[in-house]
């Protein structure tokens, strides 16, 4: 029988932040690349947000799964500090198709930042009312995370453990690409007049 948990935890970086490579992070994007090759094959979900030198995870799946994770990540020497804020049973995955969502400070955490008082993000000032804010805000705003990170196949020897997969990336849609909808409508500008040309 599935025996769902979430944990949140919060952590501070111990490395010293790099340019952002493809809008991440480098130490970051390589911790999310390794998250999601690993996370799809083990049924673990969740979300990482990373922001002015701390972390906050939240990691979904089977307990006898992500109890083990939770070790491997506190043995991690990327950060230290951490702190475990909640442990719960879960009925469902809050982060439903994600291996691991990643965002970081953006317009809406700022905005919710703001809203409860905060000049920038320190979870360990957090009370329960504000990691839920923060989770609901992860919830709402869009993946920040490079395109081209691994969605690696399921291994089919682990026929037991459920299996999870990055989620995709739209791909453009012409009709909503302004640049390609007015070089359709000048081609068919062109064509009309080649045709009252040819008429008259
Ligand atoms: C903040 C943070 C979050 C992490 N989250 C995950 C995760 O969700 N899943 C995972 O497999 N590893 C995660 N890791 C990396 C693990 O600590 C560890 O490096 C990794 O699981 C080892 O994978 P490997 O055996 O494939 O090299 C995280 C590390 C940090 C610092």
């Amino acid at each position: 029988m599935s025996d769902l948990i979430c944990v949140l935890y919060i952590s501070r970086a111990t490395f010293k932040p790099l340019p952002a490579t493809k809008g991440i992070e480098p130490n970051v994007g390589r911790i999310l690349q390794a998250s999601r090759t690993n996370n799809a094959r083990r049924g673990v979900g969740g979300v990482l947000f990373y922001g002015d030198g701390c972390f906050f995870q939240c990691l979904e799946g089977e307990r006898d799964i992500v109890k083990p994770l939770l070790e491997t990540i506190r043995q991690d020497e990327r950060h230290t500090d951490i702190r475990v804020v909640s442990e719960q049973s879960a009925k469902q995955r809050y982060f439903e198709d994600w291996t691991m969502k990643y965002t970081s400070i953006n317009d809406a955490v700022k905005t919710m930042l703001k809203t409860h008082g905060f000049e920038r993000f320190d979870p360990y000032q957090f009370d329960a009312n504000h990691f839920r804010a923060l989770l609901k805000t992860l919830k709402d705003i869009n993946d920040e995370g490079p395109a081209d990170l691994p969605d690696e196949p399921p291994n089919p020897s682990d026929s037991d453990t459920p299996k999870r997969k990055a989620p995709t990336i739209p791909k453009t849609d012409a009709s909503n690409d302004p640049l390609a909808r007015g070089l359709a409508f000048a081609a068919l500008v062109v064509a009309l007049v080649a045709l009252v040309l040819a008429l008259f």
